[in-house]
């Protein structure tokens, strides 16, 4: 299994099963699949609204004797509502308590972004909380504090670019060690994979197969399938694999960490047996051609035009 090492020797499996859009009700099912085929990596948040299924299908398996908690990574985050002081470690214990552990490997910084208490998604600029108000630094010593309470093994963030990077890494005491954003080939994020490697920050790719299933409010028409692109299809057809594990695989032979999200068993199974798969030089230089610079997740639903986010903030 192809693993990322941290700076304390920790091994997290490079490939891990996402479960943003994974519905209660099919979670469950999807968490046990996942790891009777062999997954020691699952991507969780609250906001996803499955933590409680993820924890009952993960107790199971450690209780089966399938697994062992130390043979699992697992990933949560912090949503965007709890950035201030007081609410980090009491939404970190929710989610603990949700999952059925003691502990998480890696807790993130969902999104460079603070939402007012009770806020799901923002309807105004008045359910936004600029980060003049809650500065990230505040949210990260909360962060920091929960490692040394041995709550949390590693510390990180999600939907950072470089800016919001460097302005974190300019008042931490422990520097982030993971940024997960999304990446495929259509945006491959190479300015910031860089930035990340240059600076010992480990790299997840979010919606790595184009999250085609996300609620249709967060789909721009037209929008390109990276799943159906032609090249990725032509290298699928030669090596008899399907597009999904070339997309997989192309992101583990950058050196990335990469969570597709899936609920049904033969794809699970599928998309593992990706890391099986070799994909030459050249394959990896074409596929380096595909880049757009196109987001799926584009941020816009942060932005109001009296309110304290632009996209260049989220995505600077
Ligand atoms: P399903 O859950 O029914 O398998 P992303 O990881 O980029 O968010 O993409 C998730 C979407 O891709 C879901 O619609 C998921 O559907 C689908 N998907 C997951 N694995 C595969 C695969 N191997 N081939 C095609 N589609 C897949």
């Amino acid at each position: 299994m192809q693993t990322l090492k941290f700076k304390n020797n920790d091994l997290m499996p490079a490939l891990g099963l996402g479960t943003w859009k994974s519905e209660p009700g099919e979670v469950y099912s999807s968490v046990k699949t996942a790891i009777k085929e062999g997954y020691r990596h699952i991507d969780c948040a609250p906001i996803y609204g499955n933590e409680k299924e993820i924890g009952q299908a993960l107790a199971e398996c450690i209780s089966e004797g399938i697994v062992s908690r130390a043979d699992m990574w697992i990933t949560s985050k912090l949503w965007n509502t709890s950035h201030a002081k007081s609410d980090v470690i009491p939404a970190l214990q929710q989610t603990l308590n949700d999952l059925q552990t003691e502990y998480l490997d890696l807790f993130l910084i969902h999104w460079p972004i603070s939402l007012k208490k009770g806020v799901f998604f923002p309807q105004s600029a008045n359910d936004l909380i600029s980060l003049e108000e809650i500065p990230i630094s505040e949210t990260w010593s909360e962060m920091e504090k929960a490692v040394e309470l041995g709550l949390i093994k590693h510390i990180g963030v999600s939907n950072f670019g470089k800016k919001n990077l460097e302005s974190l890494i300019s008042t931490a005491t422990i520097i982030p060690e993971m940024n997960q954003v999304e990446s495929h080939p259509y945006l491959q994020q190479e300015k910031l994979f860089s930035f990340c490697k240059s600076n010992n920050i480990h790299f997840t790719a979010y919606s790595p197969l184009g999250s085609t299933d996300r609620p249709e409010v967060l789909k721009a028409e037209n929008e390109p399938r990276v799943l159906d692109d032609v090249l990725i299809g032509e290298i699928s057809k030669s090596k008899h694999v399907t597009p999904a594990q070339v997309l997989l695989k192309w992101a583990l032979n950058r050196g990335t960490s990469v969570i597709p999200k899936s609920t049904n068993p033969g794809r699970i199974a599928q998309n593992l047996k990706a890391e099986k798969l070799k994909l030459s030089n050249e394959d990896m230089e074409k596929i380096a051609e595909l880049e757009k610079g196109y987001r799926y997740v584009s941020g816009q639903f942060w932005v109001f035009d009296d309110g304290p986010y632009t996209l260049e903030d989220v995505w600077a």
